[in-house]
């Protein structure tokens, strides 16, 4: 569960990226291309340059299922209940994967939106990716 103060600061991160998705979940995968190249092998469908259509069009619906989940702090296994099938009946991919994205979205974020990310925000913000990480996860078997 989150405190109402950690629910401010996710709400109001999420505020802030609404609208922007496309460009802040493209530069979150570009940095975990780039740091972890390894994961790109989960995506060797889509063209991963830098700026592409696919970067963006996958970034945006990354953060906007983020966004969802924000808004959906009580009941986020519900919220993200089709994708937690997808990623664990059909995607398989290897649950390590999701800390190096979740830190890569950590770093955007922080970047993008510095007066926000108080070091509680970045407290709360790490607490509720690691819960959308553990509900993306929960349905593997
Ligand atoms: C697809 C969200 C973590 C690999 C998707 C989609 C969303 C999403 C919204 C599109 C689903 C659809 O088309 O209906 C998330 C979120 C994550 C996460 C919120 C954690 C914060 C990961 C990780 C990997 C991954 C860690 C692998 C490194 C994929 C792949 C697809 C996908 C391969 C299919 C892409 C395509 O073919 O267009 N994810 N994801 N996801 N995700 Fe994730």
């Amino acid at each position: 569960t989150f405190s109402p103060i950690e629910k401010e600061a996710i709400i109001g991160v999420a505020d802030k990226v609404a609208g922007h998705e496309d460009a802040i979940g493209a530069e979150a995968l570009e940095r975990l291309f780039c740091c972890f190249p390894q994961t790109k092998t989960y995506f060797s469908h889509l063209d991963l340059s830098h700026g592409s259509k696919d970067l963006k069009r996958h970034g945006g619906n990354v953060m906007r299922a983020i966004g969802t989940a924000a808004h959906h702090l009580g009941d986020i296994d519900h919220a993200l209940s089709t994708l937690s099938d997808l990623h664990a009946q059909k995607l398989r991919v290897d649950p390590g994967n999701f800390k190096m994205l979740t830190h890569c979205i950590l770093v955007t974020v922080a970047i993008h939106f510095c007066e926000e990310f108080t070091p509680v925000a970045h407290a709360a913000l790490d607490k509720f990716l690691c819960k959308v990480s553990s509900v993306l996860v929960s349905k593997y078997r």
